[in-house]
């Protein structure tokens, strides 16, 4: 059923219109005037606009021109009082889908709507076929019985489609196990792919700028806000926003958050209007989010609200098989980034990664392949150019990701250890200021934080 909004200064027929639509399920307002029409559509974001070429205050043509400036999918008919071939050229170089002329039936009238809205619900459903697809050469690869599993769940909580807001869905897992991967993959094996995905870090900036990123502001809502400014949330509108590391949002914000996911609805800063969006959430964390509640540093109800859709991303050390079947392929994908095919891994090599923990996961396994891609002395990897850790090796499950200083290399590694511990110091534990001051990504410190068991 689609949400209309008639534009027409003849009250008579814009009413009956309503009323008849109505009868068939349909939500409608209506406007007299291309000033009442701007508001109105501002309010109700319809999907189906049903426009008079002539109105008392300008034309249909215009209004269609500011419509489609902010929403390039609503559909417009545009009724005219005479069909000449120069006004239908115009009203489609102008953005209308269909031209109706006077008198219109209503009858008609809705024929039109409902098949453009069929001809959209195909052309998304198709949109999802060619996302699969598309998809499933730069997706989550694996063919352990765990990764198969998440990747059916995954397809199963991508295809739930709701009126308004979606059910949020939660992604954990540890460092490097694919996080990101799986909210893409959400997205766009969803029937809302041609929508935006959008992302952001909550642990990358502080509260207060998150919440101007997310909300967006009205002009004069602080010193530096000259402009008004539309938020995440609102340019997600109709697609997905990722929130990573939502473990590390701030708790006044959390509140926000868990508004937004109940109704959609929420108020630019420095705004006494409220706002509807249709946004799915999709939020990952690598804390374990329960034990963040119990510390109070976050809510229990947005937990509850987040975990009822719920993936947790396994790690490489759980998936079995895996290990050996991703290195082949990133070892064949960087080979020839770096001009090094036939590149191999050799057998040795080959139960070298088998039987490591792989504590940083994927993210890591792919590092290790690189610089073995690069360095490698002959076509064949060994073992020993893996430069793995005997100390991170298998040891007994649920152990602290390699705790002690790494022992292979070890003078480097000491260097590298005494290094983060200065850069830490430096930036006040401020992860974002280190990995600056260092040169390299967050993660990448992160990571290499975890490797060094040292905690943030
Ligand atoms: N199953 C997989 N198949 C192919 N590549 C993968 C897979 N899982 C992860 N990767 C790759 O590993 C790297 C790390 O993945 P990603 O950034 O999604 O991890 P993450 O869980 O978000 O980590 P963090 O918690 O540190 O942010 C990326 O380069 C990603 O493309
Ligand atoms: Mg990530």
């Amino acid at each position: 059923m689609a949400t209309i909004l008639i534009v027409d200064d003849e009250i008579t027929f814009a009413k009956n219109a309503a009323k008849y639509l109505a009868r068939f399920g349909h939500t409608v307002a209506t406007a007299a005037t291309v000033g009442e029409g701007k508001t109105q559509a501002e309010a109700q974001k319809p999907e189906v606009l049903v426009l008079d070429y002539r109105l008392p205050d300008g034309t249909g043509l215009e209004f269609i021109e500011h419509i489609r400036a902010s929403d390039p999918a609503v559909h417009i008919i545009l009724i005219t009082g005479h069909g000449t071939i120069e006004l239908a050229v115009d009203a489609m170089k102008a953005g209308a889908n269909d031209l109706l002329t006077k008198p219109v039936s209503l009858m008609e009238l809705r024929e039109r709507i409902e098949s453009l809205m069929q001809q959209q619900r195909d052309a998304s459903r198709l949109r999802y076929f060619e996302a699969r697809e598309r998809s499933a050469s730069q997706s989550i690869l694996g063919q352990s019985p765990a990764i198969r599993e998440l990747q059916q769940r995954i397809e199963r909580m991508a295809s739930i489609d709701a009126e308004g807001m979606l059910p949020p869905i939660l992604i954990g897992g540890e460092t490097g196990t694919g996080k990101e991967l799986v909210a893409r993959a959400c997205h766009y094996l969803s029937p809302r792919s041609a929508k935006p995905f959008i992302e952001i870090n909550c642990a990358a900036m502080p509260p207060t700028l998150l919440e101007t990123e997310l909300f967006g502001h009205e002009r004069g809502a602080f010193t530096d806000a000259k402009e008004r400014k539309i938020g995440l949330l609102e340019a997600a509108d109709g697609g997905t926003l990722f929130l990573d590391e939502v473990g590390d949002m701030d708790l006044a914000l959390q509140a926000k958050l868990l508004k937004v996911i109940e109704d959609g609805r929420f108020r630019r800063i420095g705004s006494v209007q409220e706002h509807q969006v249709c946004v799915r959430i999709v939020a990952a964390t690598n804390h374990d989010l329960e034990a963040r509640v119990s510390e109070g540093a976050f809510r229990a109800d947005l937990y509850f609200r987040l975990r009822v859709l719920q993936l947790l991303v396994p790690p490489l050390r759980d998936r079995e098989g895996d290990a050996v079947f991703l290195a082949r392929h990133f070892c064949q994908v960087l080979a020839q980034r770096y001009r090094r095919e036939g590149m191999r891994l050799s057998p040795s090599a080959e139960a070298a990664i088998a039987s490591h923990r792989w504590p940083g996961n994927v993210r890591e396994l792919r590092n290790v392949i690189e610089q073995a891609v690069m360095l490698a002395a002959g076509d064949t990897i060994e073992a020993r150019e893996l430069m793995l850790s005997p100390a991170a090796a298998a040891t007994p499950y649920g152990g602290p990701p390699s705790a002690q200083p790494t022992e292979a290399g070890s003078a480097l590694d000491r260097r590298e250890r005494e290094l983060l511990i200065a850069a830490m110091a430096a930036s006040n534990h401020n992860v974002s200021q280190a990995a600056r001051n260092l040169g390299i990504s967050r993660d990448t410190l992160r990571y290499r934080l975890e490797k060094h068991g040292l905690k943030e």
